[in-house]
Formats: structure tokens, C-alpha cells, sequence
């Protein structure tokens, strides 16, 4: 990758800047976020110095400092997708199945190959790649319950210099033997890794006991007292997904009041919490995942394409529980969160529920920060913030160039680009300040090679160079 990024993460980008600080349903539009229409961003040793008018910040700016000009796209926060599985990229479209059957019938057998370092490895390369050329630059990941498949993980995040998050599942009953660990085994392997991983440059451990279904009460207690000794770190796993779950659990844990209950009685629902799907939940369990500071993340391809159900996300407000919107690869059939967020659109749609572009694009970087509890640090093009960005080219396709004629305001311009857009919108990403993924990579056609060469408009994008002054 030396020959796409400058050394040393510091660099200017000239382009059009939008960045959120506050939730625009909450907080109104116009005081969540900043739109530059010719903006500056100043980056120092892979964090952001400055933003502002370019008019203003050139003329102050250290001559030696090289200033990459790609107006007229649209520079974000990098797009952070807050539930994923890496073992799963060779699961996504398997067919005719709900969530209990397609674990059994295709997720477990695949998971299996993963104690293989080769697997791993090359899986761990394939989805880090895929993501920045989706303009990802953190994720929240689930590995196998195989030590290897979490070192596969960190090695390649830290390769690459990317702020990720993931940890190995532990699940010692209803799969494959060649899956399970136990109690004492889940406990070891993951204290080893959290050692060996956690706040290793920019990478995170979540503590991931897979879902109550898989893991005996004394693989939860053995979480309990692996949470209780970590309480600043993540803890990741999934809730309230599907009918027959749910009902499994009733089955297994039956004096448990509802499902979230068992995990608040092995100590695992707290801030930094991430609980997927969380789609047929009471008012209770609602209320209880708020007031412990846990997180809801909404899974809309997945939830369309396993026939789960339809995420509440206005409950989801009221009762003031946090929410993260994620692909959920392999369930998910996207790596792209434009397309998440098109399909979030479609499935608040189906419950009398609205998703405008703003609060989509807030959802998408800042948002999802705020739900992994690292909004302190990423999601936002601001001062201070790690230098994690995509670059978007609003008006990738033919398709889109139409649509984008008749486009008036900003919300307009986002709205049609989450429901039309994907990867081909993502002209570059960054991470730490350095560029790691650029359009055209991967042999595709780098420009708009549906015009003569003569008549292409897009003004001054140079293909992503960093060019001198
Ligand atoms: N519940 C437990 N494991 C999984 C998984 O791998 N995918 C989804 N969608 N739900 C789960
Ligand atoms: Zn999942």
C-alpha cells in the first residue's frame, strides 16, 4: 500500500467538508452538523489540526505541507459499521433460510474452517479491503470461537493502521464440536487476547459471548467475571433477532422475565454494550438497555434478509436506548453502509417511520461513534479527531448524474446518495491520516468513462494524488 498513501498521516485535503456533532432528531438539523462547500482539512501525524474555509486556512498553511484538491467531492468522517462478522464473507446470500436454520445450515459449518491461519488470514485481508472500498474505516467485528481468526483480525487492522474492534466468540453448546470451547477455555483464550490486543495501537477487544442460545450458564458466568475485570472494554453479542430464538431462550433460561434478562444477570448489559438486531423487544427491556447505557444496532439488510422483523427505532428514542446502524455480514447481504442506510430507510418505512438523509449520514459516522462509546476520538472531521475519512463522489454513474440534475439542497444530495449509491460513490478513503484505498484500485474504471474525456466535468478531482501547490 506504500505506493497509494504519503508517509507520515500529514497532508492537506481540499474538498467539500460535512461533518455532525449532534443527532439531528434530536438536536434539530441545522445545529448538528458543518458543511464547507470549499473546505480545508488540515492533518498532522494521522490527526486533524484544522477545518475550515479554504479561503481562509491556504494562506496560513505550512508550505511544505501537500495539499490534495478534490473538490467537488464530498469529504465525511469515515463510515463505521458497528456489528459485522469476519468469518461470514462466504456466507452472505445463502438461501431460504430464517436466523435458527441459517446458523445450522451454512454459518456454523463455515465458521468451522476457521482454526486454519490460512482461512483466517486471507479472510482478514478480503474484509478489510472490501470495507475502506467502502469507505469503512472501523468496524465492530465478531471473529470464530478460534483464537486464530482474532489474531488474523488484529494483524491485518494494525497492518493497515485502522481503529477496529473485534474479539473471538465464545459458545460452548448448540453447534458444531468443532466450534465449541468451554467455560474455562472462552475465558483463557479471550483474556489472552485482550492482553496481547487490547489498546495495541488502535485496536479495541470486545468481549463476545456469541448469543445465550450458544453458551451454557457457565460460560456466562465465566463472561461475567471476564467483564468484571475489564469494565472499560466492549462488549458485543446479539438480542432479540427472531421468534424461534427468542423462544429457545425461554426454553433454556426459564426463569429468566425476557431475554435481555439474561444477560443483565450475568452482568453483561452496561455502557459499550452492543446488542444486534434488538427487534422484538418489550418496553422493559427497552428501558433497562437505556438506563445501563447499553446499545441497540439495527441490522436492516440482514433483518430483510433473514425474515427477522422490523427495527423500532423510534421506541428505540423514546425510551432514549443508544442505536448504531451496521451491516451484519454475513446476514447482511452489503458491506456498504449507503446501502444500510438505504435499506434502514425501507424498513422504518414499512413501520410508519422516516430516515432523512441527514439524520442517515449523522447515523453512518458520528452517530455510530457515539454508539461504540468512541466518540470522543472518530466520526467527526473536527479538531483533535483521528483523521479516519471517505471521500464521496456524490454523482458516481450515469444513473446517478441524472438524478443529481434535478438535486437542490444538501439533504436532497444525501438522501439520493444513500438510496442510490454504494462503493462506486467511495472515490478515496483514509485512515490515520493516510490514504488506503483509492477508486480504481482494483481494476475498476477510475473515472467517468461513460463521457468523452473532453466533456467530463468533475473539475478538479485528480484521481486522489496529492498534489504540490
Ligand atoms: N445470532 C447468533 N449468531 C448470529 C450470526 O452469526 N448472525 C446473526 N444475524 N445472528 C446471530
Ligand atoms: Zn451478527
Amino acid at each position: 500500500m506504500t505506493d497509494i498513501h504519503p508517509a507520515g498521516g500529514t497532508l492537506a485535503i481540499r474538498a467539500r467538508v460535512l461533518t455532525y456533532h449532534a443527532h439531528p432528531l434530536l438536536a434539530g438539523v441545522d445545529v448538528s452538523h458543518r458543511y464547507i462547500a470549499d473546505g480545508l482539512v488540515v492533518v498532522r501525524d494521522g490527526v486533524v489540526e484544522a477545518v475550515g474555509e479554504a479561503g481562509e486556512l491556504l494562506p496560513r498553511l505550512d508550505p511544505s505541507m501537500p495539499v490534495a484538491d478534490h473538490r467537488p467531492h464530498l469529504l465525511m468522517p469515515g463510515f463505521i459499521d458497528p456489528h459485522l462478522h469476519m468469518p461470514q464473507t462466504q456466507v452472505i446470500g445463502s438461501y431460504g433460510t430464517e436466523l435458527m436454520e441459517w446458523l445450522s445450515k451454512y454459518t456454523f459449518p463455515e465458521e468451522s474452517r476457521y482454526g486454519d491461519p490460512a482461512v483466517s488470514d486471507a479472510a482478514a485481508r478480503f474484509l478489510m479491503a472490501e470495507l475502506l472500498r467502502n469507505g469503512t474505516t472501523t468496524a465492530v467485528a465478531f471473529c470464530t470461537s478460534h483464537p486464530q481468526s482474532a489474531e488474523s483480525f488484529f494483524t491485518e487492522s494494525q497492518r493497515l493502521g485502522l481503529r477496529m474492534v473485534g474479539g473471538k466468540v465464545m459458545m460452548d453448546r448448540n453447534a458444531p464440536p468443532a466450534l465449541l470451547d468451554t467455560p474455562q477455555r472462552g475465558y483463557d483464550e479471550s483474556k489472552d487476547l485482550i492482553r496481547r490486543w487490547h489498546g495495541n495501537g488502535r485496536l479495541s477487544y470486545a468481549i463476545s459471548p456469541r448469543f445465550a442460545p450458544t453458551s451454557t450458564e457457565a460460560q456466562l458466568e465465566a463472561t461475567q467475571a471476564l467483564a468484571a475485570e475489564h469494565p472499560g472494554l466492549h462488549i458485543q453479542t446479539h438480542l432479540s433477532e427472531n421468534h424461534g430464538e427468542i423462544a429457545f431462550v425461554a426454553e433454556l433460561f426459564p426463569w429468566a422475565k425476557d431475554y435481555t434478562a439474561v444477560y443483565e444477570r450475568y452482568g453483561l448489559v452496561r455502557p459499550k454494550a452492543l446488542f444486534g438486531h434488538c427487534i422484538h423487544l418489550s418496553e422493559r427491556e427497552r428501558t433497562a438497555l437505556a438506563e445501563a447505557g447499553a446499545t441497540a444496532v439495527f441490522c436492516p439488510t440482514s433483518n430483510l434478509f433473514l425474515g427477522s422483523g422490523l427495527f423500532d427505532r423510534d421506541a428505540a428514542l423514546q425510551s432514549g436506548l443508544r442505536t448504531g446502524i451496521a451491516t451484519d455480514i454475513g446476514g447482511g447481504t452489503s458491506y456498504s453502509m449507503l446501502t444500510t442506510a438505504a435499506e434502514g430507510y425501507k424498513v422504518l418505512a414499512l413501520r410508519g417511520q422516516k430516515l432523512r438523509g441527514h439524520a442517515a449520514f449523522y447515523m453512518l459516522a458520528a452517530g455510530n461513534a457515539d454508539a461504540i462509546g468512541m466518540g470522543d476520538r472518530i466520526g467527526q472531521v473536527a479538531p483533535g479527531f483521528e483523521a479516519d475519512f471517505v471521500l464521496l463522489d456524490t454523482a458516481a454513474t450515469p444513473a446517478q448524474r441524472r438524478r443529481a440534475e434535478r438535486v437542490e439542497t444538501l439533504e436532497e444530495e444525501l438522501f439520493v446518495l444513500m438510496t442510490m449509491g454504494d462503493e462506486r460513490n467511495v472515490a478515496a478513503t483514509y485512515a490515520n491520516g493516510r490514504k488506503v484505498h483509492a477508486r480504481g484500485m482494483y481494476g475498476e474504471p477510475p473515472e467517468r468513462l461513460d463521457q468523452p474525456a473532453a466533456s467530463r466535468s468533475a473539475p478538479v478531482c485528480q484521481g486522489g494524488e496529492v498534489q504540490a501547490r
